[in-house]
């Protein structure tokens, strides 16, 4: 009996994370066929994928995870069997100037890709989703996949909205869903609107560097390339219904990633302007990730020590790449090399 085809719909797969994912299971699964679904907002980016696009085994679909129509349309053509969700708005202070545009595609957006793909009755659906879902912890303790859904910002609100519905369609139509919940990620292709990136995009550019309230909130980095690798193991070897959480064990104070990148920059501290805080600013994230670990062998590969200057290295050696995002031109990509296809 031949083993039956696995297609992959990732959605979300032109932003930071998504494309990481689609490079790495390309690399990983060459027997795999991945369609990347991106409805390409601001933080979709098309040339991320630039020299993997003529490969056989990956298709761009340009469309609306809140599009039912174009979503079984999708499923249809390219017989979609595993859904891994990335698709979101994601940046926390964007969703305090504007939450609805958060609710329209995490919460609605996550509910009708639900919807098509028990209609397509999929073999696994994962929703990537985030620690931030638990809130904010003090000084001590970790976030197990026990902990109460406490999110303090629309963003984070929204996400776990999601989560609640996926788990609802696991209890009520035995759609086969996995969760993770993932702390923050760097590395290549994050845009930069995200702390790292914009500290090292700032400091090459010599402009000020605004670090919210007194900069000592915490956070557990992980390198992209660790976030993929897990969910490629929750995918394969994850229990239906189960929630996985992924982390780094690499807490760090803000103040702390801005001086490291300086440093290694040999830009000035001079540079960092304090600010007002963000409403709402959680202090401290931290995973507890024994579960995956235990359960599936997953472990990180990287540490900030190894994987933070070869971030860093990497925005000294693709500034074309953010340059094209600071002037917008990024944005044409799509209209230059597939709507005159
Ligand atoms: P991102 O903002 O870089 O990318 C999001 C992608 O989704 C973009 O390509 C965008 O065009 C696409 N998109 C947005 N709305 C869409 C819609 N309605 N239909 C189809 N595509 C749409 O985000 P990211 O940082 O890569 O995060 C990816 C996922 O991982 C998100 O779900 C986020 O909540 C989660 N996550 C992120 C982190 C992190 O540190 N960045 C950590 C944990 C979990
Ligand atoms: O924990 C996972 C989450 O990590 C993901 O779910 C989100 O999608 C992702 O955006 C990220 O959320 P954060 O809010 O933690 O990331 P951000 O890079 O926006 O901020 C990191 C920390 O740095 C946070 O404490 C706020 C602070 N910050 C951020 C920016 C953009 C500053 O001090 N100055 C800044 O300019």
């Amino acid at each position: 009996m031949s083993t039956p085809t696995v297609n992959i719909l990732v959605t979300g797969g032109a932003g930071f994370i998504g494309t990481n994912f689609v490079r790495y299971m390309l690399a990983k699964r060459p027997a795999y066929n991945i369609i990347n679904y991106d409805k390409l907002t601001y933080a979709g980016n098309l040339e991320n994928l630039k020299n993997v696009e003529t490969k056989q085994k990956y298709t761009f679909v340009k469309g609306d995870i809140c599009d039912a129509e174009q979503l079984k349309a999708t499923f249809e053509k390219y017989h979609i069997n595993i859904v891994v969700n990335f698709a979101a708005e994601s940046h926390v202070d964007r969703s305090i100037l504007g939450a609805k545009v958060f609710v329209e595609t995490n919460v609605l957006g996550t509910q009708t890709l639900l919807e098509v793909s028990k209609e397509f009755a999929v073999k696994r659906f994962i929703q990537v989703s985030t620690d931030e879902v638990y809130g904010s912890l003090g000084e001590t303790g970790f976030f197990t996949e026990e902990t109460p859904l406490q999110a303090n910002s629309p963003y984070s609100a929204s996400k776990a909205g999601a989560d609640l519905l996926v788990r609802a369609y696991f209890e009520t139509f035995k759609l086969p869903c996995l969760i993770t919940r993932c702390s923050n990620n760097y590395g290549p292709y994050q845009f930069p609107e995200k702390l790292i990136p914009l500290v090292i995009v700032n400091a090459l550019n010599d402009k000020p560097i605004p670090v919210y309230g007194d900069g000592m909130n915490v956070r557990d980095w992980l390198f992209v390339e660790d976030h993929c690798s897990a969910i490629d193991t929750v995918l394969h070897k994850g229990k239906v219904g189960e929630v996985y959480n992924i982390g780094g064990n690499n807490e760090m104070p803000n103040t702390e990633i801005v001086r490291r990148i300086l440093a290694y920059l040999q830009k000035p501290e001079s540079l960092i302007k304090f600010v007002t805080d963000r409403p709402g600013h959680d202090r401290r994230y931290a995973i507890d990730s024994t579960k995956i670990q235990r359960d599936l062998g997953w472990k990180p590969a990287d540490t900030f020590e190894t994987a933070l200057p070869r971030t860093i290295q990497w925005y000294l050696n693709n500034r074309a790449w953010w340059e094209r995002i600071l002037s917008g031109d990024y944005q044409k990509y799509y209209e230059l090399q597939y709507e005159k296809r």
